[in-house]
């Protein structure tokens, strides 16, 4: 039987940092109010000349050195992400390109903030097929750039970042189980609802939002997926180590925690100072973590995502 295991992680987030004070100067808001429903203190902004591309470059370069893969060994890459940087090619490609490869398969997959644990679930099952040994799966996102910034109901909520794992065949899991779902009816919940069509913007490239149905949704499906995930996997949430719910906000977190019932010190957290990096916040949170030395070898992670769609799912893995 062969499995596929995360053999190194890596993140990066752009050096501009932007706190809740930030807004409170130019819009109705204020840092109390921020903190108290989001528990968001900071939140990092990439560059104009900053693509998505360039934020999963240098989270793919950290993850590939961490795992000892040199990227030419690398049989497939997958991109989550909303925010790419062009129509077309894909992020993967523009990503291969920059790590100075070619020939391997490499595509983006769109799940939103479900992305990462979609890309990983998708590499998973090309990894357990056997038709590739390596796979690097980024989740990078430039949010900042899909945002009215006038609008203070979702403005404040994200943040750019990207995160990185390398996945390696092995006998031993590795990833024991992924759940995947989608719900599309409920494209009104979350959306960026434009288009370009003769060189005009069609409807509207500005994301939308009805922060309380998605919150009620999300709570919802994390605590059943995270639960058929575990099942799935033929374990039980005692067994759970570590829990890396989408870092949405700390209210969802903390709901999502004890519903599952996994005990606070269990859940990851860096929404504080990342913000909701959609498709790069699990993997930026797995990195933080793994770095400091809290996720160790042999630790089980159940990874969660939640977002537009709306897709939702979980992956269960021993590190
Ligand atoms: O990846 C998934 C992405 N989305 C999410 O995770 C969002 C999930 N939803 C949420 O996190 C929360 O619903 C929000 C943080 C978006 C909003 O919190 P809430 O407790 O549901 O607040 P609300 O929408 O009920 O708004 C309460 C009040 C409203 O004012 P009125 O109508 O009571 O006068 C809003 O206009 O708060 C107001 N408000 C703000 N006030 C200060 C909304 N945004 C802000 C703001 N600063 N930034």
């Amino acid at each position: 039987m062969i499995y596929s295991r995360i053999a190194g992680t890596g993140s990066y987030l752009p050096p501009r940092v932007m706190t809740n004070d930030d807004f409170a100067k130019r819009l109705d808001t204020s840092d109390a109010w921020i903190r108290e429903r989001t528990g968001i203190v900071q939140r990092h902004i990439a560059d104009e000349a900053q693509c998505s591309s360039d934020l999963a470059l240098e989270a793919s370069r950290a993850a590939l050195q961490a795992s000892g893969t040199p990227a030419q060994d690398v049989d497939l890459i997958v991109v989550a992400t909303s925010t790419p940087d062009y129509i077309f090619p894909s992020t993967a490609c523009l990503l291969q390109a920059k790590l100075g490869v070619r020939g391997c398969a490499a595509f983006d997959v769109q799940a939103v903030c479900s992305g990462f644990v979609y890309a990983l679930a998708t590499a998973d099952t090309f990894l357990k097929s056997g038709q590739y040994r390596k796979a690097l799966v980024v989740g990078a996102e430039v949010f900042s750039r899909i945002l009215d910034w006038d609008d203070r109901a979702t403005c404040v909520l994200f943040g750019d970042g990207a995160g990185a794992v390398v996945l390696a065949a092995d006998s031993k899991p590795g990833i024991h189980a992924s759940v995947l779902h989608a719900d599309g009816s409920q494209v009104g919940l979350l959306s960026v609802p434009g288009n370009v069509c003769k060189g005009q913007i069609v409807g509207s490239p500005f994301l939308q939002m009805n922060g309380q149905g998605v919150f009620k949704f999300a709570v919802k499906v994390l605590d059943e997926v995270g639960r058929e995930t575990v099942s799935r996997a033929g374990m039980s949430m005692e067994e759970v180590d570590w829990l890396i719910p989408h870092q949405a906000n700390v209210r969802i977190l903390d709901a999502t925690a004890r519903k599952l019932g996994i005990a606070p010190e269990k859940l990851v957290s860096t929404v504080d100072h990342h913000g909701n990096t959609s498709a790069a916040s699990v993997p930026l949170a797995l990195d933080e973590f793994v770095r400091s030395g809290k996720i160790r070898p042999g630790h089980r992670v159940l990874m969660e995502g939640v977002g537009g769609g709306f897709t939702w799912g979980a992956s269960l893995a021993t590190m």
